[in-house]
């Protein structure tokens, strides 16, 4: 199965991703997507001669539409696009031309502490003001609305005994290193259904 990433950062869930053993036979990330052309994930992804892609929601010289890189990804094949970190919106052709085949994952335990302007460190503190006692992580299908597609899978954390919201994002961090790569895995091998709107994850 061919995979294209979409990252913003630092990229240590593209990582787990390349990294995983158990995905290795099962799936080819070729293409890494980013909005910003000299984020530490694009060096991850070089470094394993994963092609690179700049995009924009603008017209620029040095980046690409939705609607070029729409073409690339038909081109290549690719069949499940992972969100990992990706922090822009994503407009809503783009996502219906690969409907149920984009998915996210968010340091949260959505339907909690998700929606516009909720993510990376920002969510963490949420949750660490909130007084929640545990957090966790969520991948789900990406629909038009920020957070809001069927949950695939979730992870939770005892958070009870944290003294900061920096504690409580590596301890998700280190949930969503195996949640991602377990949850593509499931999708790689046709391992998910979906009945009465709720996802199910067959052995
Ligand atoms: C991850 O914690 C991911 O869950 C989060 O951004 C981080 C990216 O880290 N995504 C969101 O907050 C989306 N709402 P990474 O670049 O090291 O994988």
């Amino acid at each position: 199965m061919n995979l294209a990433v979409f990252v913003s950062g630092r990229g240590s869930n593209l990582k787990a991703l390349i990294d995983a053993e158990e995905l290795k036979s099962l799936i080819n990330i070729v293409a890494v997507v980013s909005n910003k052309s000299d984020c530490l994930a694009f060096e991850i992804a070089k470094k394993k001669s994963i092609d690179c892609f700049t995009v924009s929601n603008e017209v620029s010289s040095n980046s690409l539409l939705f609607t070029d890189l729409l073409e690339i990804f038909l081109e290549k094949k690719i069949s499940l696009i992972v969100l990992a970190g990706f922090l822009k919106l994503i407009p809503a052709e783009f996502i219906s031309s690969f409907e149920g085949k984009i998915i996210n994952i968010h340091p949260a335990l959505l339907p909690s502490f998700g929606g516009k302007g909720m993510f990376g460190m920002n969510v963490h503190k949420a949750v660490f003001n909130s007084s929640a006692k545990i957090s966790g992580a969520t991948v789900h299908f990406v629909d038009s609305i920020y957070d809001n597609g069927l949950i695939i899978s979730q992870e939770a954390v005892d958070i009870s005994d944290v003294d900061s919201y920096e504690e409580i994002a590596e301890r998700v961090l280190n949930i969503e290193h195996k949640l991602l790569p377990f949850t593509v895995k499931k999708i790689a091998e046709n391992k998910i259904v979906i009945i009465n709107k709720r996802v199910k994850i067959l052995d």
